[in-house]
């Protein structure tokens, strides 16, 4: 909390960076600013709001309205939590406020569209990108919208990484402070570049993943070159990893082995036809994470990939550092990923990191040759179009992850399981009043 007080207190110094009016950014809840970006209609909606470390709730709010000719607000059918979101609910991200609407990954139905905008029209069903993405700019052009110069207003991340990232659908200042989808409707600023429209043969189940999940972990294998025969290690089996874990043998790697602490490790070879897992908390007192690997892959891996995320610290050294601010992220996962690594192979990073770690062997990277890519945020829309395609052919089915359906009253509690990793939750699907009957062949409703 001290760093999201020391930031805020630093953005205030700087000033906030004034090139993304297109976006309008900061209107992370309609109700906000005496109600200014409301519906005239007086409207409410149930939406999930970020109160403070550790807590996260359900409230009622006022529905959005378009403020730029190039939004479209949608009605929410689905939603859902990343392991994103309790990197949030733990006070890690910093500049978010209370109140802030949470929630980067939704489906819906287009209800009312600006003027300017021309490749959705309402009554369409849509799924969004999690990063928001201008269009236009260089990075843009590239199909790189994460790296987008135009949707962010942060200073602080200018400084402290040297350039800024995209916006961010509910995912706090530091990333554009838009109002997430963990709610009823959503606006969606500059809806041309931002959604994407689901076919009538893909049901919300499975349309919903395009938002992130599907991406994120296809970006995590493609970029750090999974290859036809090639041996992958993955670290962390929530969705994230499990999908990168089916990705790479899609690529036509040989062999996979996915790495966690707990019953993930035994509901991921259940799904995943090949994989070998590790479960570190099953290991020998002589063993470790990458001695086993070394058993498993005579020499290493030829690609690790790191799925978990730099607050969970695993020894006393890190997990104490961590407490006190003295670093960041822990090393821990890294430095095993470069010792299960064959000399001259990758590691990629997808998981999030947000600054600095101690104990990190550079030496290592150096002179094994390791080659260490940092994923980034996964440039959705650069996969979106090819993936909705996968799912329409039946070669990627993403109900593979989801084991929970909830309410979207629900959802707080969700963020309190999704921690824990508890009750065979890997992923959900959320509805809302709006929300078509259950798909067939999904998981039924839970009360909570
Ligand atoms: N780069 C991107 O675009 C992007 C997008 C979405 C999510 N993410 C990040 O990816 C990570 C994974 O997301 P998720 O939704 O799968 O989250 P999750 O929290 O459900 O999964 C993380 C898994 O890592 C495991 N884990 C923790 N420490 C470990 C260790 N030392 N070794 C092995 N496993 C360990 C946990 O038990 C858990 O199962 C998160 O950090 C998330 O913020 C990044
Ligand atoms: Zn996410
Ligand atoms: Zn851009």
């Amino acid at each position: 909390m001290a760093q999201n007080f020391l930031a805020d207190q630093a953005e205030k110094v700087i000033g906030h960076s004034a090139q993304d009016r297109a976006a309008h950014t900061d209107i992370s809840n309609p109700a906000r600013a005496g109600g200014k970006y409301a519906d005239p209609s007086g409207e409410k909606m149930k939406a999930l709001v970020w109160m403070g470390k550790n807590d996260v709730r359900v409230v009622e709010t006022s529905k959005p309205r378009i403020i730029n000719d190039h939004d479209a607000i949608v009605k929410v059918t689905g939603s859902t939590v990343c392991g994103s979101d309790v990197h949030i609910l733990h006070g890690q991200i910093v500049q978010t406020e209370k109140g802030d609407i949470l929630g980067h990954e939704f489906c819906g139905i287009v209800e009312s569209v600006g003027p300017a905008v021309k490749n959705v029209k309402p009554g369409e069903r849509v799924v969004n990108s999690f990063c928001i993405s201008c269009g236009e700019c260089e990075f843009c052009k590239k199909k790189l919208p994460t790296a987008c110069e135009k949707t962010n207003a942060s200073t602080l991340q200018r400084i402290l990484y040297g350039g800024q990232l995209s916006g961010i659908f509910g995912y706090s200042h530091f990333v554009g402070g838009y109002a997430g989808g963990q709610a009823e409707y959503v606006r969606v600023p500059l809806a041309d570049n931002n959604l994407l429209k689901i076919p009538d043969s893909v049901p919300d189940e499975k349309g919903l993943y395009l938002s992130d999940v599907l991406p994120t972990s296809y970006h995590a294998v493609t970029h750090t070159g999974v290859k036809e025969g090639d041996t992958v290690a993955v670290w962390g089996l929530g969705p994230i990893g499990f999908m990168s874990c089916f990705w790479a043998f899609h690529k036509g790697a040989k062999r996979v082995i996915g790495i966690d602490n707990n019953w993930r490790t035994e509901y991921a070879k259940s799904k995943i036809r090949g994989l070998e897992t590790i479960n570190y908390k099953a290991l020998k007192n002589n063993e470790t994470v990458p001695s086993k690997v070394h058993e498993l892959v005579p020499g290493g891996v030829d690609v690790s990939i790191d799925a978990t995320g730099g607050e969970y610290g695993k020894g006393w050294t890190h997990s104490l550092e961590l407490a006190v601010g003295a670093e960041q992220d822990t090393s821990e996962m890294i430095n095993e990923a470069i010792y299960a690594t064959r000399k001259f192979g990758r590691v990629g990073l997808i998981g999030d990191y947000v600054g600095f770690t101690n104990h990190f062997n550079v030496g290592a990277v150096m002179e094994l040759g390791i080659t260490l890519v940092g994923c980034g945020q996964a440039p959705v829309q650069r996969y979106w179009e090819e993936l909705r395609q996968k799912i329409e052919k039946g070669e990627v089915d993403p109900t593979i992850m989801v084991t929970h359906r909830f309410k979207i009253d629900d959802i707080d509690k969700v963020y309190y399981m999704q921690e824990k990793r508890q009750d065979g939750l890997v992923k959900c699907f959320v509805e809302t009043r709006f929300s078509a009957p259950r798909a067939e062949g999904t998981p039924e409703l839970t009360a909570l």
